[in-house]
């Protein structure tokens, strides 16, 4: 990669900012990133400008079943306590083929919208099996064992420096306002480290052995590339994951994408509540 790339990544994220400027006068100030089988979501955003990835220059596009490709532009709760929101609808894996800095591109324009906070959200593989199927588990750190990074390459100033901290990357004040939000609302929100492998396929049962002596409690295939982008650009991270099927091995059954996608709809309900009672508290956190 030249260093022309990373100038060239800088003018191909501006040119998508201003397309999605000329679109909605709204300056999203949070961004949502929805996972599989989560996205319905995107249906509580009040006054919603919705933007097809299709449409806006540079965006990659996802090929899998349960992501839609949307991007909806505007606020979450009430009149008076009203967020300004960017709620991708679906988000590109680097296992359709693209590489991690098409994965996170959305993610540099959300930062280039002036976008400071993040809630990235995703479906994993429950590793400790004290979660049950179903479960939202707080994200508390991550190991990314995709062996690569996506801010590889040359660094380009304008979005953040060389080398960035990554040790309270999925902010701890952020985690705590969503467990005592959990707990008001009546269940328990786990906290636990997300392990990142590139996929397509699931992991055998040998692989989740190993992630567990590693200290994993969730695996997965995206999220940690676009909070290690998130970082550089200074955004403040929340991550959620719903744990859709117990890691290979834990129980003597296979995986399938299916109970991935029906496991987001069972507890729309819950993830719903949390996120639209979340999303204000912080908003107005100064992190
Ligand atoms: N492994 C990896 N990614 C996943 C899983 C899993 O078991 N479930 C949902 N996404």
């Amino acid at each position: 990669m030249s260093n022309a790339t990373a100038n060239d990544l800088y003018t191909h994220a501006q040119s998508a900012a201003s397309y999605i400027r000329s679109k909605t006068a709204l300056q999203p100030k949070l961004a949502i990133i929805l996972g599989s089988g989560l996205g319905n979501f995107a249906s509580q955003v009040n006054d919603a400008t919705v933007i097809p990835y299709a449409d806006i220059p540079n965006f990659p596009q996802s090929t899998v079943q349960g992501h839609t490709g949307k991007l909806v532009l505007g606020t979450i709760g009430s009149p008076n306590g009203s967020v300004p929101v960017a709620v991708m609808q679906g988000r590109v894996h680097a296992y359709e083929g693209y590489t991690m800095a098409q994965v996170t591109f959305p993610m540099r324009v959300l930062g280039l919208l002036g976008v400071e906070k993040l809630i990235v959200t995703n479906a994993a593989g429950g590793i400790d099996v004290r979660y049950g199927q179903g479960a939202i588990v707080a994200i508390s750190d991550h190991i990314n064992l995709t062996g690569t990074n996506a801010a590889l390459g040359p660094n380009e100033p304008r979005f953040g420096q060389r080398f960035f901290d990554m040790s309270s990357a999925y902010s701890p004040a952020f985690r705590k306002l969503a467990v005592a939000e959990a707990a008001k609302q009546g269940w328990t929100l786990n906290e636990g480290v997300y392990l990142a492998v590139l996929g397509p396929s699931y992991e055998t049962p040998a692989e989740i052995r190993a992630f567990r002596a590693l200290g994993a409690d969730l695996v997965g295939m995206s999220t940690v590339h676009e909070v290690i982008v998130a970082r550089h650009m200074g955004i403040q991270v929340l991550g959620l994951s719903v744990v859709t099927n117990m890691a290979a091995g834990v129980l003597d059954q296979p995986i399938n994408h299916e109970e991935v996608m029906e496991i987001g709809q069972r507890i729309e309900g819950q993830f719903t509540g949390l996120l639209t009672a979340l999303i204000p508290q912080l908003a107005t956190h100064a992190g």
